[in-house]
């Protein structure tokens, strides 16, 4: 028997920028002619951000005399497939796009999975710059490398992590989102503030009507200090072994809500009821007191997301989804706790921390 080694040792550096501003969308073939000299571009969106920004931005890009395409597929969930996927990858092919392009994924969260996927494997891998144009990609989607597709068994079951080579966050494109996105962002949002940083959860009860109303300076300091924490998170633990589990504050119950709605309770909404009921849960476990549980409470109604269930759902359903959650351990529920806001709790060293099905059977009926 024969045996060889093939070693590998990663030494690629996979930092990036994130670059965040008003009106910036237009000044990306600038930046990119000063310091990124791909072939091609091209721009990848969905049916509505195509006719807002999308086919302007492709103006822009050909009067800045870049090389460059737009493909634009059906907006919402529902093509965030497989099928989606390959059709990118033929529109691609048939313009002839090659390894010497680079990728501009120019969406919501949906498009930036999706585009960051195709490039991730598009001749085993392009750039991709990211340009957020909603307020979750702005301060989650874009920004951590997770890329992928949901398949008709569950959400994101088909990914990888591919990291951006920029991020542009134009906060100018926020202002035609629906009042629905901008609620949507604020669970994520105020998620960070609990999990890391006091000061901003303070900053959001100050100035959460601002957010409403796109007050520019209001968006960027909260979107810088978002992509700063989930950066921070990201880069101290790129896999997810135990520090960046913190980001799935309110997610665990949440994704089991969605799930058991059948979908009809949307990601930012199942959330916010997750944060409440995990919040509580680390209530009654002795982690966290009653009224820093009660300033949460009282900012997600002013975000205008619900805090509790308003039509009953299968309980048993979502402690079975709970069990078989990426993140579950062995059938059994793993969730992350407040201990103060600004700081996760920690047992043993691990932010995971594994709970009875009955206490959430227990928080849920409240
Ligand atoms: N990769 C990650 O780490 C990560 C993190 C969070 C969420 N996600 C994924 O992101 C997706 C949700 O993202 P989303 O909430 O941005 O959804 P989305 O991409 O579906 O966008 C929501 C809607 O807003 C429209 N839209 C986008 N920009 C607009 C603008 N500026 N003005 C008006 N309308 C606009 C879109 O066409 C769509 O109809 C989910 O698929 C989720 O799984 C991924
Ligand atoms: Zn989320």
């Amino acid at each position: 028997m024969e045996r060889i080694r093939v070693k590998l040792k990663k030494t690629e550096d996979k930092s990036y920028e994130i670059i965040i501003g008003e009106d910036i969308l237009k000044k990306i073939p600038q930046f990119l002619k000063k310091e990124k000299s791909a072939y091609v571009y091209v721009i990848i969106t969905d049916s509505n951000v195509t006719s807002l920004y999308g086919q302007e931005l492709l103006k822009v890009f050909k009067n800045s005399g870049l090389n460059s395409h737009l493909i634009a597929f059906h907006a919402g969930e529902a093509h965030k497939s497989r099928d989606t996927k390959a059709w990118i990858e033929d529109e691609m092919s048939k313009l002839k796009i090659g390894r010497d392009s680079c990728i501009i994924a120019l969406g919501g969260g949906v498009v930036g999975d999706m585009a960051g996927f195709v490039a991730a494997t598009y001749n085993r891998g392009l750039p991709c710059i990211q340009a957020p144009t909603t307020l979750v990609s702005s301060v989650d989607s874009s920004i951590g490398g997770k890329t992928g597709v949901d398949t008709p068994y569950g959400k994101n079951l088909i990914g990888t992590f591919y990291q951006p080579w920029r991020v542009y966050i134009d906060v100018s494109t926020l202002r035609t989102l629906h009042e629905k996105e901008i609620r949507e962002g604020l669970a994520e949002i105020i998620k960070y503030s609990v999990i890391k940083d006091e000061k901003l959860f303070e900053y959001l009860e100050k100035n959460i009507e601002h957010v409403f109303s796109f007050t520019t300076k209001v968006l960027i300091h909260i979107i810088r200090r978002c992509c700063e924490i989930k950066g921070e998170v990201v880069e101290l633990d790129e896999k997810e072994s135990n520090l960046r589990k913190i980001l799935n504050f309110g997610h665990t119950i949440g994704h089991a809500i969605e799930n058991a709605s059948n979908y009809t309770i949307s990601h930012g909404e199942a959330i916010s009821i997750g944060m409440v009921i995990e919040g509580e849960i680390g209530v009654e476990l002795g982690f966290w007191n009653k009224l820093e549980f009660k300033k949460l409470l009282a900012l997600l109604k002013r975000a205008r997301l619900p805090v509790k269930l308003h039509k009953p759902l299968d309980i048993t359903r979502i402690i079975d989804t709970m069990k078989l959650d990426k993140k579950a351990r062995r059938g059994k529920i793993e969730v992350v706790l407040p201990k103060k806001i600004g700081e996760m709790a920690q047992v043993n060293g691990s932010y995971g921390i594994r709970i009875e099905e009955e206490l959430i059977r227990r928080v849920l009926k409240l």
